[in-house]
């Protein structure tokens, strides 16, 4: 076989067969192919597209290009839920003791990563003594007795997805959907799930900022994971605005436990209803999705939702009385109002430049070598509807380091807009894949 035939193929428009596209990942991932095949390759995909059959062939190449994490030593039907990234997503920290509280499994790995604020484990590390460090025994006992544990990455996950994704950032071939949903499918897969809920995010705080290319996406990765044996779900949700109020790590923490008492924001315990009854029905442990919402709802009203976060946070070293105290969470030193300049509706709140601007405070890591701030970050006062007073808070901002409050400040008030005219509230959920 020879690369050359291979990228002609593809520029003239013809699928790849199983066999062409192993030899091209293969081949990558060894050393033995280079870049600039590879590149032409990927400009060919861009353009060309790949069938239903290249993708899912894609996906399963990249997953056997490394480790594969084996989760059969845990009973049940493992759930994986995936969101494409937003800003102040304290989804995971609920929907974990939230579904396992009626006994599905959540094997979560999971990363630090760059962003607004930290991910998961940088989040949950706020609760006094968590930590993830476990043997791959000790993971899989505490799944089966609390049904939730969370992992740090270990292992060569994907590998030909880590160097095909960096070729991509330079060469202008990250936005194509086949090769977007074949690297997020092959992470997930090479995970150990038996059924994956993707969360598609849209709007300005979003990598998809347009709904019809949220929805493309997420077709894309349902065919892959229901193509390779894996049931795929999912839901696309509004990310113009941030995810509830809390933006930052310990916040966030805060805003789950909230959330598990049946006192969280609104939008947030919406999407987690809304991800939960996915998961527990592709778990099997409801036989419709009505049925699986109904659970959930009870697991949050009996206080077993709440209960199964603190067995989660003391299984893993944590100090579960932060759930009835949590000013037992790092705690910032200074709490800034910012007052709306003017009287009104908030119309949009634009999650991106909120998140960066969370960031800026410590919440979250600019390059891999910053150092995160648990403690600091925003909550909003005010969402896109709400109305507001001149002089009104429309955000709380949770500083220990004072020099960037100006900046903040002023980023969030152009971020933050107010008009005298009607607003319409965006929707939260969509549109759903399934
Ligand atoms: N996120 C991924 O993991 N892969 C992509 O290609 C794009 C976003
Ligand atoms: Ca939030």
């Amino acid at each position: 076989m020879r690369m050359i035939d291979i990228i002609e193929k593809k520029r003239d428009g013809q699928a790849l067969t199983t066999d062409e596209i192993q030899f091209v990942v293969a081949g990558y991932t060894s050393g033995d192919i280079p870049d600039y095949q590879v590149s032409a390759l990927l400009m060919a995909i861009y353009f060309q597209g790949m069938t239903e059959q290249e993708r899912a062939d894609l996906t399963l190449s990249m997953v056997e290009s490394g480790d594969q994490i084996d989760l059969s030593a845990i009973e049940g039907i493992k759930v994986d839920k995936h969101s494409t990234g937003g800003v102040g997503d304290t989804t995971t920290l609920i929907l974990g003791p939230l579904v396992a509280a009626i006994d599905v499994p959540v094997a979560k790995m999971s990363g630090r990563g760059l962003g607004h604020t930290g991910g998961t484990i940088d989040k949950l590390e706020a609760v006094p003594g968590f930590h993830v460090e476990l043997t791959s025994d000790e993971f899989t006992k505490l799944v089966n007795e609390i049904k939730v544990a969370v992992m740090g990455q270990s292992g060569n996950l994907t590998p030909a997805d880590k160097k095909l994704y960096a070729l991509r950032d330079v060469t202008a071939t990250v936005n194509s959907i086949p090769l977007i949903a074949s690297s997020i499918m092959s992470k997930k897969i090479a995970a150990g799930a038996d059924a994956i809920v993707l969360d598609v995010k849209t709007g300005a705080g979003a990598f998809m900022k347009d709904e019809k290319q949220a929805r493309e996406l997420a077709e894309a990765m349902v065919r892959i994971g229901n193509n390779v044996g894996r049931k795929t779900m999912a839901v696309i949700s509004d990310m113009s605005q941030p995810l509830g109020f809390a933006i930052g790590n310990a916040l966030e923490v805060k805003e789950a436990i909230d959330t598990l008492k049946g006192e969280g924001p609104e939008d947030l315990t919406e999407l987690c209803l809304e991800l939960g009854s996915y998961m527990v029905y592709l778990s099997e442990k409801a036989s419709s999705l009505e049925e699986a919402r109904q659970k959930l709802e009870h697991a949050i009203d009996n206080g077993k939702a709440l209960e199964r976060f603190k067995e989660f946070l003391a299984g893993q070293g944590g100090d579960e009385s932060v759930v009835d105290n949590p000013s037992k969470l790092p705690q910032a030193e200074h709490r800034i109002e910012l007052p709306a300049e003017n009287a009104g509706t908030v119309s949009e709140i634009v999650a991106d430049n909120v998140g960066t601007a969370a960031m800026w405070l410590g919440a979250g890591r600019a390059t891999k070598d910053s150092q995160i701030d648990l403690a600091v970050g925003l909550m909003l006062d005010k969402k896109v509807g709400d109305k507001v007073e001149k002089g009104e808070s429309l955000v709380t901002i949770y500083a220990n380091d004072l020099s960037q409050v100006e900046k903040v400040k002023e980023t969030l008030l152009e971020s933050i807009k107010i008009t005298t005219q009607k607003v319409t509230v965006p929707t939260l959920i969509v549109g759903t894949v399934t």
